[in-house]
């Protein structure tokens, strides 16, 4: 019998445990390959002892298929070839090498983003061992795939913060201002805006102007609406492209703050009522919703297929409406920003959001 190993790596987002049950269960009672999984992403392999575990399908028998997070664990590693040690960064890619061969497999299904895509490939490439690559990512930034698993249930939650904020602005005439996640890329903002209605969307994607904002609320205005709702995606610059920053607990910095920058412009320019939700990890660890189940399982079935055909080094992906599969080079060498012919920008320019200046 063959025997995979399977880790999750990087952020947590609903749909991981969906994805690991989706290969534990297609591998093991179809294929009747034995499943092993490493806790913490490459960390598990890394340390010794090891820290892993065979996968059966009694592992999945309670609620692993609707719980959020990752029974895997993802505790970050950093780089494993610039591993942070007290003397300054040291290549500890050979421990894992090492390690997954002692583990005896016939290769590796990684369920990661395109940052943990780019450490597994190269460390597999050393193994001499076949990779295959699950993406997941509340961003939906992975080049490829119309989708990432995390993605959707991120969004039905910002939507709901939105619906949850509307009454608010209603009562008050306020303008609300809800700061979403998504790193470099405004996937969430531009859903979170068209299915909760905002009146204003800003990602990092597209350039804005303050002007353009006061012009887009005092239009509501005029038709009526005394308050409004504007989705901000939490790496969008300032209007002079300077980046808002927070300071990181225990140090460093993390995007953020662009909410708050963006209100008190708003105040300063006219005198609005404006009050600022960040939505942070909330965004992270809801109960996957019923696509994110059906994308995880698809992909997990899929990858498990790829490796049986012995093809490597791949990434399972969603794409019209089915699966396929991308070179893990082509996902790690691109990006997925968000383009102005998504048609979610297209339908958000249709419903007079203002999203600052799109091209046509
Ligand atoms: O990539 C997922 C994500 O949730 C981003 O949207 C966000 O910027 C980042 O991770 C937060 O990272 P951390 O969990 O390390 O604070």
């Amino acid at each position: 019998t063959k025997r995979i190993a399977v880790l999750t790596s990087g952020g947590d987002c609903a749909g991981l445990n969906a994805a690991i049950r989706a290969v534990v269960l297609h591998a093991n009672t179809i294929y009747g390959w034995e499943v092993i999984g490493i806790e913490d992403g490459t960390r598990g392999v890394m340390e010794r002892p090891m820290r892993v575990h065979p996968l059966a399908p009694s592992n999945f028998d309670g609620h692993m298929l609707r719980r959020a997070g990752t029974m895997l664990g993802s505790v970050s590693t950093g780089d494993p070839f610039a591993f942070p040690s007290p003397h300054g960064p040291v290549d500890r890619s050979e421990e894992i090498v090492t390690g997954l061969k002692d583990l005896g497999i016939d290769g590796l299904i990684g369920i990661g983003g395109d940052g943990s895509m780019q450490i597994l490939d190269k460390i597999m490439q050393r193994a001499d061992l076949p990779f295959v690559g699950i993406p997941k990512t509340i961003d939906n930034d992975v080049f490829g795939t119309d989708t990432t698993i995390g993605f959707d249930t991120a969004v039905t939650v910002a939507v709901e913060a939105l619906d949850r904020l509307h009454p608010t602005a209603q009562s008050h005439n306020r303008v609300m201002i809800l700061e979403v996640m998504g790193r470099d890329a405004g996937h969430i903002a531009t859903h979170a805006a068209v299915a909760g209605g905002a009146d204003v969307c800003l990602i990092p994607e597209f350039r804005y102007s303050i002007d353009g904002v006061v012009e887009a609320i005092q239009s509501v205005g005029h038709h009526g609406r005394r308050f409004s709702l504007i989705v901000v995606a939490e790496a969008t610059p300032k209007s002079d492209g300077t980046q808002a920053m927070r300071p990181r607990p225990g140090g460093g910095e993390r995007y953020g703050g662009i909410g708050e920058w963006i209100g008190d412009e708003l105040e300063k320019r006219i005198g609005a009522d404006v009050r600022v939700t960040t939505l942070g990890h909330v965004q992270r660890g809801a109960e996957p919703n019923a696509a994110d189940r059906v994308l995880a399982s698809a992909l997990g079935v899929h990858a498990v297929d790829l490796m049986a055909k012995g093809k490597t080094g791949r990434v399972a992906v969603w794409r019209n409406r089915g699966v396929g599969d991308v070179s893990i080079e082509d996902v790690v060498s691109n990006k997925r920003p968000v383009s102005a012919d998504d048609i979610v920008v297209r339908t958000a320019l249709g419903l007079g959001i203002y999203l600052g200046d799109v091209p046509l």
